[in-house]
């Protein structure tokens, strides 16, 4: 008898997530998110959207969303994720995230959306305020209830709309029958929450508008130098992990742990000044950086082998979503066309 060569990995768990193409990648996004999916996708089934239609909710300039996707895509690519081994794909793509979407944004409540912190300070930002930056949460929540995800791994200001996630699926389910399955946060013990260089009570963002504060995946090794070296600390000299009294100086520990495989207070430990502190920071970062700027450079270079790439990871998904959906129309009970 032949034996079909399906090859054999231990997976049980299922991971999603997903990043928005507004910008380019940060050591926030990296350090919280990408190099944990990196690292879970050889146990798991994951699947990483890159979500489009989450930056439409704010203004885009017309004819560079598509770009931008396409680029953050290899930035996942050279940031460790292989699509061979797990699923990259685009959002849009898969057009169940937006019917899914409406029938759970008739699942949660004005109130409960009403409640998410990162509502409030990017519409803070904004001066127009659309209905999709209000219900993004249940587009997320369709993102990741369409894939049945046990694991939804991400930098810890995305717990809030996980437990959101939660919740909207036990509703559905009380009301509809079993149909979707509440998937945990899981949040790293290092770099779950990178912190602006010149801002260091506020997390580093795209949307902070902070270049200065932000490193970027793709900066070269002289910028990082100077960005961690001019980063904000405070008029004493110890060297401490204390997020409250030192913020600035626990964000470079912070980075260095993480960068390093250490505890923030591990990597505490031998500095008396800020300076060595800093140029160590420094190099941690452009060594730690070095061999995905390299990567990124080869897959620009394809952007049709991407597009490719792209498209076997929407079909993957576009399979595992059109299930579920179904579930959730005939639970419901929608009329079948
Ligand atoms: P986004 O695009 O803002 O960020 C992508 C991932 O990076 C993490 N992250 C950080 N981690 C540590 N420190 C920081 N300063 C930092 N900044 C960002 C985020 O926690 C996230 O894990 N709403 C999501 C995108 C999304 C999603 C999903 C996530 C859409 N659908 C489904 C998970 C599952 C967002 O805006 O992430």
């Amino acid at each position: 008898m032949e034996i079909s060569a399906v090859r054999w990995r231990p997976m049980t768990t299922r991971v999603l997530s997903g990043i928005q193409p507004s910008g380019d990648l940060h050591l926030g996004n990296y350090l919280g998110a990408i190099r944990n999916w990196a690292r879970i996708q050889h146990t798991a089934d994951a699947f990483h959207p890159v979500v489009d239609l989450h930056a439409v909710t704010v203004p885009q300039a017309p004819g560079e969303l598509g770009k931008a996707t396409l680029r953050m895509s290899q930035m996942l690519m050279a940031g460790g994720l292989d699509p061979e081994v797990c699923t990259i794909f685009v959002q849009s793509h898969v057009r169940e995230h937006t019917e899914c979407a409406w029938l759970l944004e008739c699942t949660v409540s004005f109130g409960e959306l009403s409640r998410m912190t990162q509502f409030k300070d990017k519409s803070n930002q904004q001066e127009f305020i659309s209905a999709g930056l209000f219900t993004y949460p249940a587009l997320q929540a369709a993102d990741i209830l369409l894939y049945d995800a046990d694991e939804v791994p991400v930098g810890d200001d995305q717990r809030q709309h996980i437990e959101l996630t939660r919740d909207i699926a036990d509703r559905f389910n009380s009301r509809y029958g079993p149909t979707f399955k509440p998937p945990e946060a899981v949040v790293p013990a290092a770099g779950a929450r990178v912190m602006d260089l010149q801002h260091p009570t506020h997390k580093m963002s795209k949307s902070l508008d902070s270049p200065r504060g932000t490193v970027d995946l793709l900066d070269d090794p002289a910028d990082i130098v100077r960005k961690i070296k001019a980063a904000v600390t405070d008029s004493e000299s110890e060297v401490r992990y204390d997020i409250k009294a030192k913020p600035g100086v626990s964000n470079l520990l912070s980075i260095l742990g993480a960068a390093t495989g250490r505890t923030p207070e591990e990597a505490a430990e031998g500095y008396s000044m800020y300076g060595p502190l800093k140029a160590d920071t420094a190099d941690a970062v452009v060594e730690l950086l070095r061999p995905i700027q390299a990567r990124f450079a080869e897959l620009e270079a394809d952007p049709a082998e991407t597009s490719r790439l792209l498209k076997i990871g929407a079909d993957k998904a576009r399979a595992i979503a059109a299930v579920t959906l179904e579930r959730a129309r005939t639970n419901i009970g929608l009329l079948t066309p």
